[in-house]
C-alpha cells in the first residue's frame, strides 16, 4: 500500500463540534480548549466560524474566540465564513486562515446558506481575491459531495462540476466533505481519484463524518487516493443544524491513533490529546464519541 509519511490534521472541533452542541460553551473555556489542542501538537485549527449568529448561536463569540488566542507563528487560526460579511469580520478579528463553504448539492445549500449552489460558488473568486491581497489563507470546504440529508448523492459530474468552478475562483486547497457521513470507501477513493486527476496542482482534503461508522475506512480509502490532509474533531463531537442525521466528525484522536499505528506522522502526542479530550468533556458534560481512550493506549508489545 503506497501511504504519505506525514499527515496533515485539521482539528476543527471548536467549530464543528461546537457548533452541534446544546450547551453554550463560554468563550475562555473554548480558548482554553483551543490551547490544550495545540499543546498536544494541533498545528491547524478551524477555531470558529463567522456565520450569521441567527444561523449558528453557539459561535457567537467568534471575534472574542481569536482575540483570547495567543499569537503564534506555528499555529493557523482558521474560521469558516458563508460570504463577504464573514470575511470581513474574520479579517477584523486576525485569522490566518478563512473556509469558505459551498456545497456539492441544490438542497442542502439552500438550507444551509440559503443559496443555490451556484450563488455561493460566486461568493468564492471575490474573497479568494480578498485572501490573496491581505495575506490571509483560503480554503474551500465543499460539503455533501458523498450524499445530501434530502437528495441522496451528487453524481460525480457534479462534484467534478462543482470542484472545477472552486479552481476556476482562484482557490488550490479544498476540502471535499461527507457532511452526513454516508460515504463509504469505494465512493471516497473514485471521488478522490477523480478530482486529483483533473486538478494535479491542488491540495485536496477529507472531511469525514462518522455517522455509520465508516469514518476510518473512508480515511484510508482517501490515503490510497493520495490524500494527506484530513480534517477531524476532538471527541469526535461535530454535525451541522441544518444536516438532519448526520452524527459527529471524525474523531482526532481515533485518527491520530490510527494513523500512529500505522506509521504515519502527524506530530500530534495522543496523551495530551486526551487531555485536550477530558477538558471537552467537562465543558459539553457529556460522553464523547471516541473509540480509544486510555485503557486502549497500552500497548501490549512494550516491554515491562
Ligand atoms: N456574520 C454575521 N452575521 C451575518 C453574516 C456573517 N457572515 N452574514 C449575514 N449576517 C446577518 C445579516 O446581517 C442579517 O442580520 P439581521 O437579520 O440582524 O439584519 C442576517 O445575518 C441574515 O442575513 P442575510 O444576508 O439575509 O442572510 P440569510 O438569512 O439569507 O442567511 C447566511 C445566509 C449565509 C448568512 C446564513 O445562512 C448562515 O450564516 N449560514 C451558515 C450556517 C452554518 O454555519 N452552517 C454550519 C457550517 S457548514
Ligand atoms: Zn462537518
Amino acid at each position: 500500500m503506497h501511504l504519505p509519511e506525514f499527515v496533515e490534521v485539521v482539528e476543527v472541533g471548536p467549530r464543528d463540534g461546537l457548533q452541534n452542541e446544546k450547551t453554550n460553551v463560554p468563550t475562555g473555556e473554548k480558548v482554553a480548549l483551543i490551547e490544550a489542542l495545540a499543546a498536544a501538537g494541533l498545528r491547524r485549527f478551524e477555531a470558529t466560524s463567522f456565520v450569521s449568529p441567527r444561523a449558528i448561536p453557539q459561535l457567537a463569540d467568534a471575534v472574542s474566540v481569536l482575540a483570547g488566542l495567543p499569537p503564534s507563528n506555528e499555529v493557523l487560526y482558521g474560521g469558516l465564513i458563508p460570504n463577504e460579511r464573514g470575511y470581513e469580520r474574520a479579517k477584523a478579528a486576525g485569522v490566518g486562515e478563512v473556509v469558505i463553504v459551498g456545497a456539492a448539492t441544490e438542497s442542502y445549500c439552500h438550507k444551509n446558506l440559503n443559496m443555490s449552489v451556484d450563488e455561493a460558488l460566486d461568493g468564492f473568486g471575490p474573497i479568494a481575491a480578498r485572501g490573496r491581497h491581505d495575506g490571509i489563507r483560503v480554503r474551500a470546504n465543499v460539503s455533501t459531495v458523498f450524499g445530501d440529508p434530502f437528495e441522496g448523492r451528487p453524481d460525480l459530474g457534479q462534484v467534478l462540476r462543482v470542484v472545477s468552478r472552486v479552481v476556476e475562483a482562484g482557490i488550490d486547497d479544498i476540502a471535499l466533505s461527507d457532511t452526513i457521513g454516508i460515504a463509504n470507501p469505494r465512493q471516497v477513493f473514485d471521488v478522490f481519484a477523480a478530482v486529483r486527476e483533473a486538478h494535479p496542482g491542488v491540495v485536496f482534503g477529507a472531511h469525514f463524518h462518522d455517522t455509520r461508522g465508516l469514518a476510518a475506512a473512508n480515511t484510508v480509502a482517501a490515503l490510497e487516493a493520495g490524500i494527506s490532509t484530513f480534517d477531524s474533531s476532538v471527541g469526535g463531537l461535530g454535525g451541522s443544524p441544518n444536516a438532519p442525521g448526520a452524527g459527529g466528525n471524525a474523531a482526532t484522536e481515533d485518527l491520530v491513533y490510527m494513523l500512529a499505528q500505522m506509521g504515519i506522522e502527524t506530530g500530534v502526542d495522543l496523551g495530551r490529546l486526551m487531555d485536550a479530550a477530558d477538558l471537552l468533556e467537562c465543558l459539553v458534560g457529556h460522553p464523547l464519541n471516541t473509540r480509544i481512550g486510555r485503557p486502549l493506549l497500552a500497548d501490549p508489545d512494550a516491554d515491562g
